[in-house]
């Protein structure tokens, strides 16, 4: 596909893909803290059927919101659902990685030095672990295994490590880490559809029919939002990981990945707790912790690299380097065959520019290993030392 035509649809998608996700996570955050911050009601409210009561304030009005125990009197004429932003994100999302990773997965998918893959057997794998984990998760939701919330959780915590291990030896680390978001928003997206949609239309069927509620929809329903309760961090994290190559590029980028998800989701229980009225700050604190001790220990080395040589580094041979590995794609006129326009605006031509970027060539080519692009002009070792010896020595000044 054109290039640039492509970069319009990504940038489409993109967009709609924020906008119905804020939609989804927005409506999603408003009612679990809606459902936790409930009071109890007066009397009168009480004979009506209501179990919980709550005030609000926002956009210069006062609001008075009540949950029913089961269902008023009289059906409303008009009942809101909430299901549209859900299937929205998950099919804009869909049609940005169709966009993104399996059009473009020679650019951004595989990895050779990662797996070897052809197109086709990267965008399989890929679909296969999209479907497989949600199957996979849709199976386990229906093993006896399900009424024992904990040990459903532990079970797809050792499965979620298994995939992540899996994924971040297939694929490129931005394609892993993606392939992860995308198979936990699938579940996500999937237990509206399955699971929590039916059980509210089985809810207001048995109302209407002047039936008692099968309670057994409420408590699927219940451990599936409980799961999508505690993932959206997690995932919000991943949507913006491929940002940051210190995470998505480390050597052991799979245990990284997984730390980040413990703790975002941990995160997430703070803010559960605190709803319900009960403050344990600490939470908090020992998420920032743990973030800080993670950077810390993937820090990349600081030490300045063995001198890769004895002389001083050049700024011509610097300028050769660059030219040879970085220039096809972050020039004025690209000759890469993906990347059209210099990519992040980065143009390393003129000496100027280079020593402009210094700092973050040394973070994207020394400390990291994630420039050139998947190396796709086949940097060495060489002459990533070279190049940070240079930068250390202070770019040339
Ligand atoms: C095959 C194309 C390609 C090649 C070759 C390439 N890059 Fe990039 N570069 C990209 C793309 C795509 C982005 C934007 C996405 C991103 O930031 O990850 C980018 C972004 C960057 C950025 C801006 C982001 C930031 O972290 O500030 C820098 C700096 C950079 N590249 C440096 C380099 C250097 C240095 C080389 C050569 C050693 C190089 N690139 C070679 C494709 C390439």
């Amino acid at each position: 596909m054109d290039a640039y035509l492509l970069d319009w649809l990504q940038l489409i998608f993109r967009w709609l893909h924020v906008i119905t996700g804020v939609a989804w996570i927005g409506a999603s955050f408003y009612f679990v803290w809606l459902d936790n911050s409930l009071e109890e009601p007066p009397r009168w409210k009480q004979d009506q059927g209501i179990k919980g009561d709550l005030w609000a304030i926002h956009g210069g009005g006062i609001y008075e919101v009540a949950k029913y125990q089961l269902a008023p009197e009289k059906m409303p004429e008009t009942l809101h659902w909430f299901k549209w932003e859900a299937y929205s994100t998950w099919l804009t999302g869909m049609m940005l990685m169709i966009l993104v990773f399996y059009i473009g997965a020679d650019a951004y998918l595989i990895d050779p030095r990662v797996a070897d893959l052809s197109r086709y057997q990267a965008i399989a794998i890929g679909i296969g672990f999209l479907a497989g984990g949600w199957l996979l998760y849709e199976l386990l939701c229906a093993t006896p295994l399900a009424r024992n919330g904990y040990l459903l959780g532990a079970v797809l915590i050792a499965l979620a490590v298994v995939t992540t291990y899996g994924l971040t030896h297939l694929f490129s680390g931005r394609g892993a880490f993606i392939h992860m978001g995308a198979m936990i928003g699938t579940i996500m997206a999937g237990n509206v559809f399955r699971v929590i949609m039916p059980s509210q239309r089985a809810l207001v069927a048995a109302i209407e029919a002047g039936e008692a509620p099968d309670p057994a929809w409420g408590a699927k329903a219940k451990l599936r939002s409980t799961h999508n309760n505690y993932l959206t961090l997690p995932v919000l994290f991943i949507m913006i990981s491929n940002h940051y190559p210190m995470t998505y590029a480390h050597p052991h980028n799979w245990l990284v990945l997984l730390a980040i998800i413990a703790i975002t989701a941990f995160a997430r229980h703070y803010f559960n707790l605190r709803h319900k009225g009960i403050q344990q700050p600490w939470i908090l604190g020992a998420a920032l912790v743990a973030t800080a001790v993670l950077a810390w220990v993937i820090m990349p080395e600081r030490a300045p690299a063995p001198a890769a040589s004895e002389q001083q580094v050049g700024a011509a041979q610097v300028q050769t380097i660059i030219h040879e590995r970085c220039a096809s794609c972050h020039s004025a006129s690209p000759s890469d065959d993906v990347f059209t326009v210099a990519p992040a605006g980065v143009m390393l031509e003129s000496m100027a520019q280079i020593e402009q970027w210094a700092p973050r060539i040394l973070a994207r080519s020394v400390e990291s290993t994630d420039m050139p692009f998947l190396n796709k002009t086949g940097m060495t070792q060489q002459e990533r030392n070279l190049l940070g010896q240079w930068i250390r020595e202070g770019a040339g000044e």
